[in-house]
């Protein structure tokens, strides 16, 4: 029976292979091998076979970049829908698809503000000129559309930087004579093309009344009521800011600097993990750090421990820079991996208990998020500032009861900041560090205790 189906074809099949075929062929034994390909990468390498408990745990954890995807990035930044990096946040990681996408992408494409973007974000600017003019295109710092009619000029007036009307900020000085001219704008982009050749694009362009001012490095355009659409087209076509922060560092210019959120095969060059641990490394200068400008991340919930950290550095230490595809399947090659040496090291919360080695590491990778930045909640900050800064700070009273001290050396139940991460009765508002995604508001014990150890014990020192 169960042969009836399948025996005509297999054997035509048969046939067709020539005289020495079976003549009958059993479908159950048609050989089929279950091991599924592995493709772009090693599926399995050799285990690690050292002894360090931080290694051995990220390896059982992560033995994969999907679980690495899954039980890491999830967690820390893209569970709930809405909330974190789902869809509509850049760089959106809810799956193990964009997650992958992420790896050699630009980063801080989308931040709300100007001033939020690394200098070693930015890509090199889309180029200007007039198209009646010969000059050389010159690259775009960075432009503002400020909204409303521009008005009528009356004799030796003009705009001024917060006039109606579109700004182009430039790189260098346009080589015109005249302070004012009709002409227009056009917007230029290179690329690279599907040949591996280098093209210019002119992408668009506008045609009004352009004043050159100040430097001449500042274009203003009339925007008349019938242009607006034009002009909104025109940003919204997405004009790569040389200098999108607007500090006068063009970060591509700088020979090596421009960073991908992920970096395969440098773990330190990789903004996702600076945006972690709120600094990046220098290439040019190991052992020195740029501070990444823009809350710290996550935001809000517990920050990744030792072998999270560690199950990320070797997973992007080991992804292959020359590779264009990346399988997320592939084993994690803990062996290989540099930072197994000293896993510790990459702590967020520190070792110790000192102030600047455990506390300060503590309260700015689990309370940054909120109370650091351009609005620090209940207007404190432990983000801004040297570490005795931060620390004189908290010597003082409390916002929420200015009676009580955030720290008194010495004296848990008198230091506000401690009563808090303990919930303790006495406090107004709720117990920190909040967590909006879980509710789950407690320090792990180890950390609390670091804390009320330097309280305590240390009398609250900056050593
Ligand atoms: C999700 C955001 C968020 C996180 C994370 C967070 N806080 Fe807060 N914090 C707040 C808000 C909002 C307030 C004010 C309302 C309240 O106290 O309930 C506040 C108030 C405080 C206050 C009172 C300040 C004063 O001067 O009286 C302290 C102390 C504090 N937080 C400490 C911490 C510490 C320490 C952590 C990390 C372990 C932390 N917070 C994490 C949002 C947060």
């Amino acid at each position: 029976m169960k042969r009836s189906l399948f025996a005509p074809a297999l054997a035509a099949l048969a046939l067709a292979c020539g005289p020495s075929g079976p003549d009958t062929v059993d479908p159950g034994t048609i050989p089929f091998d279950p091991k599924r390909p592995t493709p772009g990468g090693a599926a399995e390498v050799a285990p690690y076979s050292g002894t360090n408990a931080d290694v051995l745990t990220a390896q059982q954890t992560y033995p994969t970049g999907l679980e690495l995807h899954r039980k890491l990035v999830m967690r820390t930044c893209s569970g709930t829908n809405g909330v974190c990096h789902n869809q509509k946040e850049y760089p959106d990681l809810h799956t193990p698809g964009t997650f992958t996408a992420s790896i050699g992408a630009p980063c801080n494409v989308q931040s709300g503000n100007a001033e939020g973007v690394f200098d070693r974000c930015e890509r090199l600017g889309d180029r200007f000129r007039f198209a009646e003019q010969s000059f050389r295109e010159i690259e775009i710092g960075y432009f503002k559309l400020i909204l409303g009619e521009t008005p009528e000029f009356g004799t030796g007036q003009g705009p001024d930087d917060e006039t109606p009307g579109l700004h182009l900020y430039l790189h260098d000085a346009v080589p015109v004579t005249q302070a004012r001219l009709n002409a227009t704008g056009t917007f230029i982009r290179t690329f690279v093309n599907e040949q591996g050749n280098v093209q210019t694009l002119p992408f668009a362009s506008y045609e009004t009344n352009w004043w050159v001012l100040g430097d001449k490095k500042h274009l203003f355009a009339r925007v008349s009521d019938n242009q607006r659409d034009t002009v909104e087209g025109l940003v919204a076509s997405g004009i790569v800011q040389g200098d999108q922060n607007r500090n006068g560092v063009y970060g591509a210019r700088i020979l090596g600097n421009t960073v991908p959120l992920i970096n395969p095969g440098k773990p330190e060059q990789s903004y996702l993990v600076a945006r972690l641990r709120g600094y990046m490394e220098r290439e040019t200068a190991p052992g020195t750090r740029e501070t990444v400008p823009g809350t710290r991340m996550p935001l809000a919930n517990q920050p990744p421990n030792v072998p999270d950290m560690l199950a990320l550095m070797c997973f992007i230490e080991g992804l292959d820079p020359a590779a264009t595809q990346w399988n997320l399947g592939s084993a994690i090659d803990y062996n290989k991996c540099s930072y197994k040496e000293n896993p510790s090291a990459l702590s967020l919360a520190g070792t110790g208990d000192s102030w600047t080695g455990r506390v300060l590491p503590i309260l700015q990778s689990n309370c940054g998020g909120c109370h650091g930045g351009t609005n620090p909640q209940a207007g404190l900050d432990f983000l801004t500032g040297t570490a005795e800064e931060i620390r004189q700070r908290l010597l003082k009273p409390s916002s929420q009861k200015p009676t009580v001290q955030l720290v008194l050396p010495g004296s848990l139940d008198k230091s506000y900041l401690f009563l808090k991460l303990t919930g303790d009765s006495s406090i107004s508002g709720v117990r920190m560090p909040i967590n909006p995604l879980n509710g789950n508001a407690a320090l792990p014990d180890a950390e609390l205790k670091s804390i009320e150890n330097w309280i305590f014990l240390a009398g609250a020192s900056g050593t």
